[in-house]
């Protein structure tokens, strides 16, 4: 397969940073194509840390092209200190390795504080628990046809004109919210100054990815979030404000459908969630603290503690389904060691009738009882375990109930955040 989409199929954090970092040696370019910086993938290579927002996983690898494409939302302060920080670490960034698409919208502070604010003065059960970075006020822009984009910042008059569309929608928002209005002047001038640094990246990626793969070059996309957090398939309104399943790699770039050929949904073994919303397998007991614990669950991007429950076999099947999932990469399997029994939620009941899905209204999403299956636990470490013979006879059959549960079949197991620490089972590359 030349090119393949790597999606959360839950609600993020599923280990997409180490999978796309593993699978980045099988690519010749590597993509982001929603989100910003609200995203935290972390990689571990030989017992080193990186952590990447905004920047492509594929990045640590080098001699690979990194791509931020349109559909994704870019703040580029943010992005000039995030390529300091991985060039502290020994990663060479370069205009020849790295390229942003010229129609990206621009993260600029007032999104930020926009939504930060917003946040504040939201009273209980409306509060999305975001990540307070600006991503939902920014793509309301983009919508809005007001945004600024990296292309914008290549002429002076342009941007100075672009910044008064913008501000004319925003002041008059922010003084309802008790904020002072924007200083137009020390934006520009904000602007102006690190233009150059961030023009040097920008490019018709549209074309450079369409004569790249008329090239016969390999493509990998980097989802970032999870399909529960997508503005339309997700738990709405407690979601992000971009398009995370599969499709939006397409539209996310500029490349057609017909250009995707494997979509590889990465889904951890247990569930995890950030910020509010409904959650059905959610565990306030001592088996959820454990998850936390053994799992490290500590978001990358705000250290807020991620809420922790069982795996949810009826939502990872639904979230296949909407991604046209191929094949799944199931992660921190090594998190589940210790335990002597497993829950798998295989369906809800809803009002005394049983569901095999998440229904869509808010009050019912939060209203579902999980229904269980229960499996035997193991009490041997799969830690770091690198083929099928490491693993004990019931993690591989929960390993096994999981694919049938979900209706699709394990391409990758994860057994710890080290990259080589993983088991191919079918490579999604292979023609
Ligand atoms: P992403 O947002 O989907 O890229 O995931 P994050 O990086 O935010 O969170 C996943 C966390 O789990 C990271 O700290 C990874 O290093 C870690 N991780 C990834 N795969 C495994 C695994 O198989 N086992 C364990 N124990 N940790 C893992
Ligand atoms: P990665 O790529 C987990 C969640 C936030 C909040 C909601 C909206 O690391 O998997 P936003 O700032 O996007 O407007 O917040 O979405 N959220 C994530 N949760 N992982 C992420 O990214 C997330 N990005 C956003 O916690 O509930
Ligand atoms: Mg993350």
């Amino acid at each position: 397969m030349a090119n393949v989409v790597v999606v959360g199929a839950q609600w993020g954090d599923e280990g997409k940073g180490k999978i796309v970092d593993w699978l980045s040696e099988r690519a010749d370019v590597i993509c982001r194509f929603q989100g910003g910086h609200n995203a935290g993938h972390t990689l571990v290579i030989d017992g080193k840390v990186y952590k990447l927002h905004a920047l492509p996983s594929g990045v640590v690898r080098g001699g690979k092209l990194s791509v931020i494409g349109n559909g994704v939302v870019l703040d580029p302060w943010h992005l000039l200190t995030e390529i300091e920080t991985i060039t502290a670490q020994g990663v060479e960034i370069t205009p020849e390795t790295l390229m942003i698409a010229e129609n990206t919208p621009l993260i600029l502070p007032f999104h930020g504080e926009l939504d930060r604010a917003r946040e504040e003065a939201a009273s209980k059960g409306t509060k999305i628990g975001t990540t307070g970075r600006g991503i939902g006020p920014c793509y309301e822009d983009k919508v809005g046809r007001r945004a600024i984009r990296v292309a914008d910042l290549a002429d002076a008059a342009t941007l100075e004109a672009r910044v008064d569309r913008a501000l004319q929608h925003h002041d008059p928002l922010r003084r309802g919210l008790g904020i002072e209005p924007i200083d137009r002047d020390a934006l520009i001038a904000q602007l102006q100054e690190i233009a150059p640094r961030i023009l040097q990246y920008a490019a018709p990626v549209w074309k450079v990815l369409n004569e790249k793969r008329k090239a016969g070059r390999r493509i990998l996309f980097e989802g970032a979030q999870g399909a529960l957090l997508d503005i339309d398939f997700g738990t709405y309104p407690f979601v992000t404000s971009s398009n995370v399943i599969a499709g939006q790699a397409a539209t996310g770039v500029g490349i057609g459908p017909g250009a995707i050929d494997y979509v590889l949904g990465i889904v951890k073994a247990y569930t995890t969630r950030v910020g509010e919303g409904p959650f059905p397998t959610e565990l306030h007991d001592e088996d959820g603290q454990r998850l936390g614990e053994r799992g490290h669950e500590f978001g990358t991007t705000t250290g807020r503690k991620r809420r922790c429950g069982w795996f949810d076999a009826a939502l990872v099947r639904q979230t296949c389904a909407t991604s046209g999932v191929n094949g799944i990469s199931l992660t921190k399997l090594d998190v589940l060691d210790g335990f002597d029994t497993l829950k798998i939620c295989v369906g809800y009941e809803l009002d005394g009738a049983r569901l095999d899905y998440l229904p869509t209204a808010t009050d019912a999403q939060a209203r579902c009882v999980p229904i269980y299956e229960e499996m035997e636990g193991w009490a041997e470490s799969t830690e770091g375990a690198r083929s099928w013979a490491d693993l004990p006879a019931n993690a591989i059959k929960y390993v096994r109930r999981v694919e049938e549960l979900i209706e699709c079949p394990v391409a990758l197991l994860s057994t710890s955040p080290e990259r080589d620490d993983t088991i191919l089972v079918t490579d999604p590359f292979a023609d």
